[in-house]
C-alpha cells in the first residue's frame, strides 16, 4: 500500500438522510448524488420516490425508508434492519410555535421522537460498523434556536439544543476512530416550513433583521454538508457550525 492510499479514509458507500423528502434533506441528497448510495428516510413515499429518480439517473442506488421516526415500536424494528451506513445526515424535524402553557406532552414527546430519540437510535446502530471500518460521518440539521432559544419555541428549542449536545459529547467520544460528528445550525430558510407560518410583512421584518438580507436556501446548508462528507478531514468534529447569514 503505498502512502497515499494509507492517508485516504475509505470512501463512503451508503449515505442514510433521514427527512430527504423535505426541503434540507432533498438539498443534502441532491448534493451528494455523486458521492454513494442512499437509504432515503420520509413519511412521504411519492417525494422519496421522485427524488429517488433523480439520483438514479445521476448513477446512485437508492432505498426508500418510508418509517414514522415518531412510532417508537415500528422505528425499533425499522433501525435493527438498516444496513451498514458510512454518512448519516440527521435532516428530519418539525417545528412547533407554541406557549409553553399550551404545550403539549404529546407534541413535546414528538419533537423528542423525531429530532433526538430516532437518532440517537439509528447511531447506536451505525456506530459499530463505523468503528469497524474506520470511517464514519455524522451530521444533524440542527438549529440557531438550539444555541440561542425563541420564545415561544421553547419545547423545539429544547430539542435543538438536545441535538447539539448530543453532536458535541458524541463527537469527543468517537474523536479517535475516523468518525466525525458535527451539526449544521441554519437560521431561516427559504422552505414551506418557514414559508407556512409568516406573513408577508412577518417575512419582511425577519429579512430586515437577517444581516445578510435574505433567507437561506436548503443549498447553503447542504453546501456545508458537502463539504463536511467530501473535503474536511477526521480534525473537525464536535462541532455547531452557523449558517445563518450572520443572525445571531
Ligand atoms: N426550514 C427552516 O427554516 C429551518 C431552520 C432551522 C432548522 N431547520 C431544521 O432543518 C431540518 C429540515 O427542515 P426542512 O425545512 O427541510 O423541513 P421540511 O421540508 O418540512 O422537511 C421535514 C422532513 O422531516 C420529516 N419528518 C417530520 N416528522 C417526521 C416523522 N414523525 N417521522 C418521519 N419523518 C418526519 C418529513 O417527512 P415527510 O414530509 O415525508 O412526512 C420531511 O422529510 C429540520 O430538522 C428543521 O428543524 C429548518
Amino acid at each position: 500500500m503505498s502512502a497515499m492510499q494509507a492517508c485516504d479514509p475509505p470512501m463512503p458507500k451508503t449515505i442514510l438522510i433521514t427527512g430527504a423528502s423535505g426541503a434540507v434533506g432533498g438539498a443534502v441528497a441532491r448534493a451528494l448524488a455523486d458521492f454513494g448510495d442512499f437509504v432515503l428516510q420520509g413519511r412521504d413515499r411519492a417525494r422519496l420516490a421522485s427524488l429517488a429518480e433523480a439520483l438514479q439517473s445521476a448513477g446512485a442506488r437508492t432505498q426508500l425508508w418510508t418509517v414514522d421516526l415518531a412510532d417508537r415500536r415500528a422505528l425499533e424494528a425499522a433501525v435493527a434492519n438498516l444496513p451498514p451506513i458510512d454518512v448519516f445526515v440527521h435532516a428530519a424535524g418539525f417545528p412547533l410555535y407554541r406557549l409553553i402553557a399550551e404545550t403539549d406532552p404529546v407534541d413535546w414527546d414528538a419533537l423528542f421522537d423525531v429530532h433526538v430519540r430516532s437518532a440517537y437510535l439509528i447511531v447506536r446502530r451505525i456506530v459499530p460498523g463505523m468503528q469497524r471500518r474506520g470511517y464514519g460521518r455524522i451530521i444533524f440539521v440542527s438549529s440557531l434556536w438550539g444555541t440561542v432559544g425563541a420564545a415561544g419555541e421553547a419545547a423545539y428549542a429544547a430539542a435543538k439544543g438536545a441535538q447539539n449536545a448530543f453532536v458535541r459529547s458524541l463527537g469527543k467520544e468517537l474523536a479517535r476512530s475516523g468518525i466525525t460528528v458535527n451539526a449544521v445550525a441554519p437560521g431561516a430558510l427559504d422552505t414551506p416550513m418557514v414559508e407556512r407560518h409568516l406573513s408577508e410583512a412577518e417575512r419582511g421584518t425577519l429579512i430586515e433583521a437577517i444581516p445578510a438580507h435574505r433567507l437561506g436556501a436548503p443549498e447553503d446548508v447542504a453546501g456545508i454538508v458537502r463539504f463536511l462528507v467530501r473535503d474536511a478531514g477526521d480534525y473537525l468534529t464536535a462541532q455547531v457550525i452557523g449558517v445563518n447569514g450572520g443572525w445571531y
